[in-house]
């Protein structure tokens, strides 16, 4: 089987044209949607991804409190420009983009973010909504990878869903959405992760395979059964002396090998990477909505 390739840029620049619709409408009402923005040190991933939702926050009309400081920066002066955000009401969602240098504690920084701020959905409150099922901000990612399987037309409920990788951002949070008894949820959840004895016995049993474990050619086509849908969340460098900048942006799967056996298939980059910018504006402006009293 020659799989679909799951187009998330076109998803999103739908998603985003609808939203657009909506920041327009707001506005007539005196609603404009804030979101802060908090980049520490010289990443060169980080700084794009920032860049990248900046432009994007620009094009839909959020307005957008950029925030670039230095590597050195203590944990005292980010919690700071955190508690200054909290207390803006022009800011409805603030963003801190991970990780964070080694001096500083990532949680402590996360858990000063107003619950009702937190768009990334990662404060340790919004964590445990999301887990009994409560209404809560989705973290980003995670949220976008269910509006593409569900856009695509992927089956969920009572599916197999195989998550290879059990990070904070991705893989806890889209297995504990997914296991939900609710719409576009209610799937049999198996998380693998580097703890995991023989990956491939459980990823074979996939109907559903998201991968999120930060390494190239984590899942190869003998892992896989024929008609899996797969969502890979990978953004890895890989060098290529063939492009310009001596690298291009590989994903966690074996694209080519697997494209052959699976039904759907998302591609790096052009897969989630565009849907994660459109849901943190997506719950941005639900944040500026829900401050307004018209959500
Ligand atoms: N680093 C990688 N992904 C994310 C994300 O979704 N939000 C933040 N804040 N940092 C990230």
């Amino acid at each position: 089987m020659a799989a679909t390739i799951i187009d998330g840029k076109q998803v999103a620049a739908d998603m985003r044209a609808e939203l657009k619709t909506e920041v327009t409408r707001l506005a007539a009402d005196g609603i404009v949607p804030g979101l802060g923005v908090i980049l520490v040190g010289e990443d060169p991933a980080s700084q794009s991804y920032v860049s990248a939702k900046e432009k994007a926050c620009e094009e839909a009309g959020i307005y957008s409190d950029d925030n670039r400081l230095p590597a050195d920066t203590t944990q005292e002066q980010l919690v700071a420009l955190v508690e200054q955000m909290n207390n803006d009401p022009k800011i409805h969602g603030i963003l801190v983009q991970l990780p964070l240098p080694k001096h500083i504690d990532e949680s402590a920084v996360i858990g000063t973010i107003r619950p009702e701020k937190d768009v990334d959905g990662f404060t340790p409150g919004n964590v445990g909504r999301l887990v009994i099922g409560e209404a809560c901000f989705l973290p980003c990612t995670p949220h976008g990878v269910v509006q593409l399987l569900a856009r695509s037309g992927v089956e969920i409920s009572g599916s197999h869903v195989v998550v290879v990788g059990r990070s904070n951002i991705v893989g806890k949070p889209i297995a504990n959405m997914l296991l939900q008894k609710k719409e576009n949820a209610n799937a049999t959840v198996t998380i693998c992760h580097t703890g995991t004895k023989d990956m491939a016995s459980f990823t074979r049993q996939a109907d559903i395979l998201i991968v999120a474990a930060g390494w190239p050619n984590t899942v190869t086509p003998d892992m896989v059964k024929e008609g899996v849908a797969v969502i890979d969340v990978g953004v890895n460098r890989v060098e290529d002396a063939s492009r310009k900048r001596g690298y291009r942006l590989v994903g966690d799967v074996d694209f080519e090998g697997l494209k052959e056996k699976a039904s759907v298939i998302t591609p790096v980059p052009g897969g989630v990477g565009p849907m994660t910018i459109t849901m943190l504006m997506v719950n941005t402006v639900e944040s500026a909505k829900r401050h307004a009293g018209v959500a």
